[in-house]
């Protein structure tokens, strides 16, 4: 059983509903609703304000998030100095933690790290960043998930962007090529639409922010994100 799905996900994809777009002043109740609705993965945006031009949680958060939730939480660190903040998400209790191959650090040094202190480790593409064999197919034994952005990080609720789709559909023959254990996530503008086509590209774990938490129904999304529309 993969670490990303939930035991009882008869399917082979994975949904992580990122918490940016909850309800936040009622966090406890949307995390007990969203592990209910029988999600695999809590994805929780860490910005800096200086990667990206917004800011959104600390560990403490974090922590408090991890302890609230049976589910595992998916940490996607959108900072400059993720050597810094990655063991202290660990130390909160993510039980994985991604950083983006744009910020200036030793990559596999870090990913090793992350692994070391029990955590699994990913790194994260941005739309602008393009997928380069000689440098980034090596690192790939070295992480665990590896996440495509279809958005420029920062903020919820963008449009989603299709070029990004070919960087998985690479990913995907890499791992196989290579015999990789590596799960392949996308983040950004992930709705009913837009997912089959992730899906069909490669994706294992679809990660959606506004249009999961604009439903009513959070089962029938985590449904619908699979491509199990027998619900509906
Ligand atoms: C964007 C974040 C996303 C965001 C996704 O910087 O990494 O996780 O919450 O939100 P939607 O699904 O609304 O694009
Ligand atoms: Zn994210």
């Amino acid at each position: 059983m993969s670490w990303w799905r939930r035991a009882d996900n008869p399917r082979p994809v994975a949904v992580a509903p990122s918490l940016l777009s909850a309800d936040i002043l009622h966090l406890q109740e949307e995390i007990e609703a969203v592990d209910a609705a029988g999600a695999d993965l809590l994805h929780l945006d860490i910005m800096d304000g200086h990667f990206v031009d917004n800011l959104s949680y600390g560990p403490h958060v974090a922590a408090a998030v991890s302890a609230a939730s049976s589910l595992p939480v998916d940490c996607h660190l959108m900072v400059d100095d993720p050597a810094t903040y990655a063991p202290r998400f660990v130390q909160a209790g993510a039980r994985c933690v991604s950083f983006h191959l744009e910020v200036e650090v030793d990559h596999r040094a870090l990913l090793e790290e992350i692994r070391r202190s029990g955590a699994r480790a990913g790194l994260v593409i941005n739309p602008s960043t393009a997928l380069d064999e000689k440098l980034h197919r090596p690192l790939l034994s070295s992480c665990d998930l590896f996440l495509v952005m279809s958005v420029h990080p920062g903020y919820g609720g963008q449009p989603f962007d299709g070029s990004v789709l070919g960087k998985l559909e690479r990913l995907r023959q890499w791992r196989e090529q290579d015999g990789l254990d590596l799960a392949l996530e996308i983040d950004g503008g992930i709705d009913e639409r837009t997912a089959p086509r992730a899906v069909a590209a490669g994706a294992d774990i679809l990660v959606s922010g506004s249009a999961f938490f604009r439903q009513k129904d959070y089962g029938e999304m985590v449904r619908r994100l699979r491509g199990d529309w027998s619900g509906s």
